[in-house]
């Protein structure tokens, strides 16, 4: 049995977050944790709001809003739609609202300054003489110096994507007060990535890539990274933060920047939860600094560098500096690209979205996270089609596995009256139940491996072959028949195909846990799919017969309604109704 410590991306407390999010670096995660949980894995999954930084400082300022308030009301909003969505972490924090994050945070920056891993530097940077402040980064707009584009910002390109130097940026202007701003010489803290690269972190990153445990998407991206690894700054001047440690600076205005707190807000969200569980924060290190654990976090594309660089790199940084324990490194980072709605990106604020309160007032989770499961970006962009959609309801769930419940289970109350038969036991070979074995064992392999596509698929298939199962054996044939061989065969039939959904029942739970349980539910089985060690990996041909015969089964019910073409219509009309309206796209 492994210890996994599984995360997912902690998203900015800025905004809405939508179906793309959940299906990068939400969902899978929450697939993973059910999974290893279910297969007798020791699993801590944390997460929490991203609650500085320039974009966040920027637009409580536009809205007028203290920075507090700003991030509490996103921080509320964004776990409302994991909740819809059955995404359960075990700690729900923020690096705001933790109250251990800011110390944390602070012992990471004073073990790397103190080892030189941290280096100081007098810049000039943009400042507004009108608002006495510093601009960093989107605090700016100008001409890209790269492409030309008039809206850059400080810290990007949105048009070529090229991360700018805000001291290139060409004619800025301050976007807090629109006046030109002046450049101005203050300190800042870098962190010393090239040299964290000789001491250690580029032979994990190449001894992790000859093992195979990078996708193709994050080692491309790296090895270009690497190729090219410049220090970065990791303080900015702004009023919203944590602060550098005591004795850095007597400069006030220095806070840590966003992207070297945020990820150690990992760290203080497992502080958080031993708090709680344990009455002690500090068994944090029995994840964070046990060999044993497995980290893995689970992120979208745009979230690589920091992840498998730059968080990294700071927790190599500490080595021997915390009674001599080191800090576990990434096992995995199974980073997906994006995920886009009807043939465009989501966006929000377009319009380009789904409603949230309308798509879960008519639609089930679950539904949407087969769905989501199913189109994963894993390996490239992908997106959610209404039609795909209701492809995936229709001829998949209800089709496949909803009818298959159904036939079953009221063929079983009809012919065997409501309980389960009674069967010598010997095992049934037949082709389409060997075929249900394998997919069933894929089914596994797969989401150990974070493949929720495959692990989607080998579910369809798996229920497809019981399909044929039952076709071919058809029972209903037999039930013309007195004999008392085909009375056994009728009976063996039937319990089989119970024992083939029981199993299913357990298979689909990770990634559909309302319906496994309504599917138990209706088999009569009494165990909660979620359980520690009820995953079982069945001898092949056999799995168990964990409804025993003479078990009284429940009541047939429908697993999954259709959806009709007319509503999907409508969805794709009241979305581009909604863009059209916005006026942005
Ligand atoms: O991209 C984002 O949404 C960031 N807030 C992710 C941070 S992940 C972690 F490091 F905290
Ligand atoms: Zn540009």
């Amino acid at each position: 049995m492994a210890r996994f410590l599984v995360t997912s991306a902690l998203p900015y407390a800025n905004g809405p977050i939508h179906f793309g999010h959940v299906a990068g670096a939400y969902l899978p995660a929450d697939v993973f944790v059910r999974w290893a949980r279910m297969a007798g894995h020791a699993v801590l999954y944390v997460c929490g709001t991203d609650e500085y930084g320039v974009a966040i400082t920027l637009k409580a300022e536009q809205a007028g809003v203290g920075y507090r308030e700003y991030v509490d009301r996103w921080h509320a909003e964004i776990k409302a739609l994991f909740d819809r969505f059955g995404i359960r972490f075990d700690v729900w924090s923020g690096t705001a609202r933790c109250p251990y994050h800011t110390q944390l945070a602070q012992q990471f920056f004073a073990t790397l300054l103190a080892r030189g891993l941290v280096f100081e530097q007098v810049e000039e940077q943009w400042f507004s003489e009108a608002a006495q402040r510093f601009l960093p980064d989107r605090y700016l707009q100008g001409r890209c110096p790269e492409c030309g584009f008039e809206k850059a910002r400080g810290d990007e390109c949105p048009q070529c994507g090229a991360w700018i130097d805000a001291r290139k940026l060409i004619e800025p202007i301050s976007l807090v007060d629109g006046s030109r701003p002046v450049l101005k010489a203050t300190r800042h803290w870098h962190l010393d990535l090239p040299q964290i690269l000789q001491q250690g972190l580029g032979d994990w990153y190449a001894r992790k890539k000859a093992a195979g445990d990078w996708k193709p998407n994050v080692d491309g991206y790296v090895q270009a990274m690497l190729a090219d690894l410049k220090s970065r700054p990791i303080t900015r001047d702004l009023p919203w933060g944590v602060p550098l440690p005591e004795g850095v600076t007597d400069d006030l205005g220095k806070v840590l920047y966003v992207w070297f707190d945020a990820p150690i807000g990992y760290v203080s969200a497992t502080a958080e939860w031993c708090a709680r569980v344990h009455n002690d924060p500090e068994r944090w290190r029995d994840w964070w600094q046990d060999p044993e654990v497995r980290l893995v976090h689970f992120i979208g594309k745009d979230n690589i560098a920091f992840h498998v660089v730059v968080f990294p790199a700071m927790l190599l940084g500490q080595a021997d500096s915390w009674e001599g324990r080191e800090f576990v490194l990434p096992t995995a980072v199974p980073a997906n690209e994006f995920y886009n709605l009807q043939g465009r990106k989501f966006n929000t604020s377009a319009g380009w979205h789904l409603d949230n309160d309308d798509f879960f007032s008519k639609y089930e989770a679950d539904v949407a996270r087969f769905h989501l499961m199913l189109s994963a970006p894993e390996t490239a962009d992908s997106e959610f089609t209404w039609q795909e959609f209701q492809n995936t309801n229709n001829a998949l769930l209800a089709d496949k596995i909803g009818n298959l419940m159904s036939r079953v289970l009221k063929f079983a109350i009809s012919r065997c009256g409501g309980v389960v038969p009674a069967t010598t036991g010997a095992p049934v070979a037949h082709p389409s139940l060997a075929d249900a074995d394998l997919a069933f064992e894929r089914v596994g392999k797969h989401f150990e491996h974070y493949e929720l596509r495959k692990a989607a698929q080998a579910l369809v298939a798996g229920a497809a072959a019981l399909n044929v199962y039952f076709d071919e054996r058809a029972p209903w044939k037999l039930a013309k028949s007195e004999a008392a061989e085909d009375r056994a065969a009728l009976g063996e039939c039937v319990e089989r195909a119970l024992a083939y959904l029981e199993l299913l029942s357990r298979r689909i739970a990770p990634a559909c846990p309302e319906v496994a349980l309504r599917m138990r539910k209706m088999l009569g089985a009494a165990a909660d799919p979620g359980q520690a060690g009820i995953w079982g990996e069945e001898a092949a041909g056999h799995p168990p017969a964990r409804l025993k015969s003479g078990m009284t089964l429940g009541e047939p019910g429908i697993l999954f309604g259709k959806i009709e073409d007319a509503q999907i219509a409508a969805e794709v009309a009241a979305l581009e109704e909604r863009a059209q309206a916005s006026g942005v796209l």
